[in-house]
């Protein structure tokens, strides 16, 4: 039976196979920061794409918004994020490292959020301090825990000396871009609440000790929603997107004990409710998206600090500010979790393999196009003929290097559903042998069927 990948086997394939790359790696890397390579690239393009179509093509009142990472800075302070979007930070006295506070405190057992106020963090790392070692040099000796703001800062179109005084920001979430939108949204296209505005993009957290590869980034990109819904509406509303959410991931092929809800003990003083769609990664279950009843604060803190009016009137109807109902996952979350949940090792001929078991839509490479013989120039020439063709219609390669056990591998390894070889036969009955990734069974096809055969 299938068990959770190691998270060392997860990274080792996605390095060896061109999935994720370090960031600088040849400066020596730089932390919180990844790079997809072109399967990575195209897996987090598969992801993106499946997202896209479930919100914007497959919901009717759901618009989609692409709005830029820099925004005035009055929008982090009217979010809440300039004052009060921080993690709690500890420093160890003795090498200066700095940890995520409420992590080092679940670690020694007892619990802690970044929704506590600092004077309640310090209270309960001060209970748990016997059993708190820093990560880096295992010293029992901690300053005062502190609230460090996480928005990452940047001089964009401020050319004064000392722009740290009045910074921009790089976006610390996609979705305050959705806010400030809204009533542009609402005037140009023809929506009425309830609807929805999707947006997928770059977000930027400057996290204290980003860790467990992929899942938590300094540079990561999100997928939100928002849903602009009546007051009265809101709750049933975040019932059906609760349940439209879980669905989705079930859709998307991840079996159903690999997924559970984990409710928000501390809520933010205007949220209703706030679950989290967990996912067993290798290092346990963690949150993979967000789904939250945000009330009116988003709309409201918008109003009062750029004096635009964010409320909403049905002709003849009372005028009210539309409640948020949110939905928000990472790509990156995604991709490891795809990662994680299709990774599967077996034995095929003989031979023990890995391969990813990516369902079609997420494979970044549906079909691979092989000669038997790399040398036999006859062979090359007519798997390049159908090659050529092929990626007309799906997103295929072309190799010929290595023996074919080698490119079956190979293939295997990057989750490619079907692998389609040109012998000796090809030349003379215009048929190919098209192997299926899971099975290993192999079956004869005519070259004009090819494109029915490996299509989804
Ligand atoms: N607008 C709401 C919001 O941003 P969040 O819980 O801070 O809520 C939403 O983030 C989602 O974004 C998370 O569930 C996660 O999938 C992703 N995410 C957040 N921080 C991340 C990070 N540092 N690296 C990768 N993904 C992250």
């Amino acid at each position: 039976m299938k068990t959770t990948p190691t998270i060392e086997e997860v990274t080792a394939l996605a390095k060896r196979r061109g999935f994720v790359y370090p960031s600088s790696e040849i400066y020596g890397g730089f932390v919180g920061i990844y790079d997809y390579g072109p399967y990575g690239a195209e897996l987090a393009n598969n992801i993106k794409s499946i997202w896209w179509k479930s919100m914007v093509q497959m919901e009717d009142n759901i618009v989609g918004l692409d709005s830029s990472i820099f925004t005035r800075p009055e929008v982090w302070v009217a979010s809440g994020h300039v004052g009060g979007f921080s993690d709690p930070m500890a420093e160890c006295k003795e090498c200066n490292t700095r940890s995520r506070a409420d992590h080092l405190i679940e670690e020694a057992g007892g619990f802690a959020d970044e929704k506590m106020s600092p004077e309640e963090i310090n209270k309960v790392f001060e209970e748990y301090k016997d059993k708190i070692s820093c990560p880096n040099c295992g010293k029992k000796n901690f300053a005062k825990v502190k609230n460090f703001n996480l928005l990452a800062q940047s001089n964009l179109g401020n050319f004064s000396e000392d722009w740290t005084k009045e910074p921009t920001y790089l976006r610390g979430e996609t979705c305050q871009g959705i806010y400030i939108n809204y009533k542009n949204v609402l005037d140009t296209a023809r929506v009425k609440v309830p609807f929805g505005i999707a947006q997928i993009g770059k977000a930027f957290r400057n996290e204290i000790a980003p860790r467990q590869y992929i899942f938590r980034k300094r540079e990561f990109e999100q997928m939100e929603m928002q849903m602009f819904v009546e007051p009265d509406a809101e709750m049933t509303v975040y019932e059906e997107w609760r349940k439209k959410r879980m669905q989705y991931y079930l859709d998307l092929g991840i079996k159903k004990e690999n997924l559970k809800w984990h409710e928000h003990e501390n809520l933010v003083f205007y949220a209703k409710a706030a679950w989290d769609i967990e996912y067993k990664f290798p290092f346990g279950f963690k949150e993979l998206e967000g789904v939250h009843a945000r009330g009116d604060y988003d709309l409201t803190q918008h109003m009062k600090h750029s004096g635009a009016k964010l409320t909403y009137r049905e002709e003849g109807g009372e005028e009210y500010t539309p409640h948020v109902v949110e939905t928000s996952v990472g790509v990156d979350r995604t991709f490891l979790a795809v990662m994680t949940e299709f990774y599967d090792k077996d034995e095929l001929g003989g031979e023990e393999r890995t391969v990813m078991r990516f369902p079609y839509r997420l494979a970044p490479i549906k079909a691979a196009v092989f000669p038997l013989l790399k040398n036999k120039p006859e062979l090359v020439k007519k798997a390049r003929e159908i090659y050529d063709t092929l990626k007309m219609d799906i997103r295929s390669e072309f190799d010929d290097s290595g023996n074919i056990g080698k490119r079956y591998r190979r293939q295997d390894e990057i989750g490619t559903p079907y692998c389609i070889t040109v012998d000796f036969d090809t030349l003379e009955d215009g048929k190919v042998t098209i192997r299926e990734r899971d099975s290993g069974e192999q079956k004869r096809v005519a070259i004009e069927d090819i494109v029915k055969e490996v299509s989804a």
